[in-house]
Order: structure tokens, then C-alpha cells, then sequence
């Protein structure tokens, strides 16, 4: 396990000791070899070191044979990338050692880089069901082993509520290393970039172009027309300059390449401020407060 940055590609340190591009390719709706292949590719040579895959997108065996097959293109090896991928709602609880299992061998993985419990609820089970937090916390002891075993390198959680950060916080033996939640300047998420700040646990982004919504709101396009920026690069920048990791996903090579060209220029602290006051707690995702 080496602590060394990733080389092209800025990287923030984990709890863990261990080192995260702040630049991750998302892959949710990436489906089939074909997509995988070329988004791999082109992202690859835009410089991403890091994936962002789940159980959920059945995606994982094309991802782990697009990386395998194209890593060598480049020179690279599979010390030189950070994978993710998540445990499905479906296999909360007694099923996710199972699960976690399962996600390795999709990949054809000795080990992922980052595993995470995708969502607070089990699938099958209404929100409100109290047997929610059993299930996480059985979830999150198999992910303990797993880690132990080196077979899950970082281990974290997806969707988490404060309410269900501090609970996790208080039973825990091994601390989440990412929190991952939708961000960006219409939700704003103040309290949980807080409450990890605190916990020492890295927040990370996702949905951070509102799944492509925010890419024509009138605020955004202003800012990139000031600073002549694709709206889509103002936003991944946005959260960077608070010190957020991001996972913008695209299957079109060309914006893969542009949404990587955001290391080179700086938004002003007004430019920072219009944007963070767009925040009216709107999602484009689902939303976990319900869940018990
Ligand atoms: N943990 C969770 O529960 C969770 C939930 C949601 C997402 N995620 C992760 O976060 C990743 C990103 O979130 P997301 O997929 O919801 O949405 P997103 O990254 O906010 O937006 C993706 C959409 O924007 C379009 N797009 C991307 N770059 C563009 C550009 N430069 N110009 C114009 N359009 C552009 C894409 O279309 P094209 O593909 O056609 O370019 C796609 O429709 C996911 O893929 C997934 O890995 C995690």
C-alpha cells in the first residue's frame, strides 16, 4: 500500500493514510463494454486516476476489463488508479459480505480502493423501518473485515444523514474514510461538511453538474461567461476550491476531457459567494432524511 499521491492527477489524503484523486470519472448510466471502453479511454487520457462504479450500475465487470485492457495503453498499472464502487440496498445487512464479495469478483479485483454502503436503507424494507440501523451497522461490521483483510483499502459511506453520520461515529471501530452526498451550489450541505470536518472524514461530491440540470442556470452561465469556463468546469471548480472531491460523469470523450481542465484557473471569492447562494436545499437525486 503506498501513501505516494497519484502522479497527473492532485489528490487529497484520507483518514486511512492513503491518497484520493480530487478528479473522479463517474459512471452511473455508463452501460455495456463499448461505453465503458471509450469513457475509460478518453478519460484516462484527460488525466483521471480515479472511478466511481456500484453494485447498482452493473457496470463493475466492465470496468474492471475496460481498466485492465487500457491501463498498459497508457503505462499504467492498478497501483496507479483508485477505484470505487458500493454495496446495493439490496445486500444490506446479512448479505453484505456477500455483496462486498461479489463487487471484487466483478471487478477481478484483489482489492478496491474505496467501498462504500451506497445508501442508508434496505432495499425491500420501508424507510421508516427500524430495522434500517441493525442492517447498516451489520453492513458496516462486514465492511470492517473486509478492510481489515486489505481486501477494501478505504471503507465509507453514501447518503448519510447527520443523524445517521453520528450514530455510525459512536459504534464504529474502523471510521468511514468519504462521506459521499450530492453537492453542489443549490444544496449547499452545510451541516454534514461540518460534522466531517469535525469526524475527520473526507466529504465528497456527487451530481455536482445536478445530473446536467445546473448547466443552464442563468447564475452559472454568467460566472463562466466572466471567466470563460464551460459552465460544467465553473461547477466541478466551485466545489474543488472548498477542498471537495468531485465525480462528474459524461460518456461524450470531448467533455470528458474539458470537465478534467479545472486545476488551472481560480474563482474569485464573489464568483464563490453568487454561487453558494444558490442554495435552496433543491436535489436531483434521492433523498435520504426519511430513512430510520
Ligand atoms: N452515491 C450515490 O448515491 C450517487 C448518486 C448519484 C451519482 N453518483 C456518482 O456521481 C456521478 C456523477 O453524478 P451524476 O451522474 O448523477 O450526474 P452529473 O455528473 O451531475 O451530470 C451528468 C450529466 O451531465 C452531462 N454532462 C457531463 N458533462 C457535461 C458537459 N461538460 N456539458 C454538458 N453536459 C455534460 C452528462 O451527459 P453526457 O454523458 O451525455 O455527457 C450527464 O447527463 C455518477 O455517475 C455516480 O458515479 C453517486
Amino acid at each position: 500500500m503506498s501513501p505516494t499521491p497519484f502522479s497527473s492527477s492532485p489528490s487529497v489524503a484520507l483518514n486511512t493514510g492513503l491518497q484520493m484523486p480530487l478528479l473522479g470519472l463517474g459512471t452511473y448510466k455508463l452501460c455495456g463494454l463499448q461505453d465503458v471502453y471509450r469513457a475509460v479511454d478518453a478519460a484516462l487520457s484527460a488525466g483521471y486516476r480515479a472511478f466511481d462504479s456500484a453494485a447498482v450500475y452493473r457496470n463493475e465487470a466492465e470496468l474492471g476489463k475496460a481498466l485492465r485492457e487500457l491501463l498498459p495503453k497508457y503505462g499504467l498499472t492498478r497501483e496507479d488508479v483508485f477505484i470505487t464502487s458500493k454495496l446495493g440496498p439490496k445486500d444490506q445487512g446479512e448479505k453484505a459480505m456477500e455483496g462486498a464479495l461479489h463487487s471484487l469478483s466483478q471487478l477481478d479485483l484483489d482489492y478496491i480502493d474505496l467501498y462504500l454502503i451506497h445508501w442508508p436503507g434496505t432495499q425491500g424494507l420501508p424507510v421508516a423501518d427500524e430495522r434500517n440501523p441493525g442492517n447498516r451497522a451489520q453492513s458496516w461490521a462486514s465492511l470492517e473485515e473486509l478492510h481489515c483483510q486489505g481486501r477494501l483499502r478505504n471503507i465509507g459511506v453514501s447518503n448519510y444523514t447527520p443523524a445517521h453520520m453520528r450514530a455510525l461515529m459512536q459504534s464504529c471501530k474502523v471510521p468511514p474514510a468519504i462521506l459521499q452526498v450530492e453537492f453542489h451550489p443549490r444544496l449547499c450541505q452545510p451541516e454534514l461538511m461540518s460534522l466531517c470536518k469535525e469526524y475527520g472524514v473526507c466529504f465528497q461530491a456527487y451530481s455536482s453538474l445536478g445530473k446536467g440540470e445546473l448547466l443552464s442556470d442563468p447564475v452559472i452561465l454568467d460566472v463562466a461567461k466572466n471567466c470563460k469556463r464551460t459552465p460544467a468546469q465553473v461547477l466541478l471548480r466551485w466545489a474543488l476550491q472548498q477542498g471537495v472531491p468531485v465525480l462528474p460523469k459524461s460518456s461524450n470523450p470531448e467533455r470528458i476531457q474539458r470537465n478534467a481542465e479545472v486545476f488551472d484557473f481560480t474563482l474569485s471569492d464573489t464568483d464563490m459567494d453568487r454561487l453558494s447562494a444558490l442554495d435552496s436545499g433543491q436535489r436531483f437525486c434521492w433523498d435520504p432524511s426519511e430513512v430510520a
